[in-house]
């Protein structure tokens, strides 16, 4: 069975973790200390192991970090104030509020609360509306990580078929919009759960990314020979980590992710490179 390229995203994300380092030493250098915050309400052990991985990062950076937690019982007003003083507050450039927020919390509220100036996430209406409108702006991390991804094993774009499988706002919407922006110029068709016969749909991708989060979505039969085929849906089964798409994929691929692999490595060093852009006055 021929075997596809393993598109990596930790491999990459260390190299990316490298550049933002000496960038890190640059700002500090001028006197600026970078420094981020995230937000975590409640004990949702994913989002712990998340948070825990984005401040390793900034330690491995040089990046200060602090680590706001909320118990899961705090009501709107409590979560808007706590945004409300990071938003006011001089030493940290950029700070994000960990999803999912536990029930009650309105999630869109929360990130429409972030100074659209410090969103790390690149997840506020604002900075989405940049990208939509093509202005510079902060982008949304796992979408930008992904196209960093592909780019990085040269996998071509420029007037490719890519089809997107989930429309969510964190990943399927500004994904697809990123990779039709001019430059990089992907033909985009962005499916989802009412999507009628996914797979013909698939089998005329030159690309699959799919971040549905549902266990081996995408499978062999799915994929036309010579295609590059990204997971970023993730599943814990039994306490491991599963992609969407299914082992038999990488035999008919040329780019696959690996299975127990994901792009969150990516997700951070994307988060890190918007909190660096704030800091030294790029975007924002
Ligand atoms: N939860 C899962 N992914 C993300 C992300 O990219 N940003 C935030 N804030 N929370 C998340």
């Amino acid at each position: 069975m021929a075997s596809a390229e393993r598109l990596d995203g930790d491999v990459l994300a260390a190299r990316l973790r490298q550049d933002l380092k000496a960038r890190v030493a640059g700002l500090r250098a001028r006197g600026v200390v970078p420094a981020m915050a995230t937000v975590l309400v409640g004990d949702n052990p994913a989002s712990l192991s998340y948070v825990g991985r984005k401040h390793a990062d900034c330690a491995e950076i040089g990046i200060a970090a602090r680590d706001i937690r909320l118990p899961a019982t705090t009501d709107r007003q409590e979560l808007l104030a706590g945004i409300a003083r990071l938003n006011a507050d001089p030493a940290i450039q950029g700070f994000l509020v960990q999803l999912p927020l536990p029930a009650g919390l309105d999630e869109a509220e929360a990130l429409e609360a972030v100074d659209p100036g410090k969103d790390m996430d690149g997840l506020h209406p604002v900075n989405l509306g940049r990208l939509l409108a093509g202005r510079p702006g902060l982008l949304p991390c796992t979408p930008a990580g992904v196209l960093a991804l592909l780019n990085h094993h040269d996998v071509p774009l420029a007037g490719r078929h890519v089809v997107v499988i989930g429309r969510g706002a964190l990943v399927g919407r500004p994904l697809a919009m990123l990779l039709s922006m001019p430059g990089v110029d992907a033909t985009v068709t962005l499916a989802h759960s009412r999507t009628p016969d996914l797979a013909g749909l698939t089998r005329q991708a030159d690309v699959i990314v799919s971040a549905a989060g549902r266990t081996d979505l995408v499978t062999a039969a799915m994929v036309r020979p010579g295609a590059a085929v990204v997971g970023v849906g993730i599943t814990y089964l039994d306490g491991q980590m599963v992609s969407d798409i299914a082992d038999d994929v990488a035999g008919v691929a040329r780019w696959v992710t690996p299975r127990h692999g994901s792009v969150g490595s990516l997700t951070r060093a994307m988060l890190l490179k918007n909190l660096l852009d704030i800091a030294e006055g790029v975007a924002g």
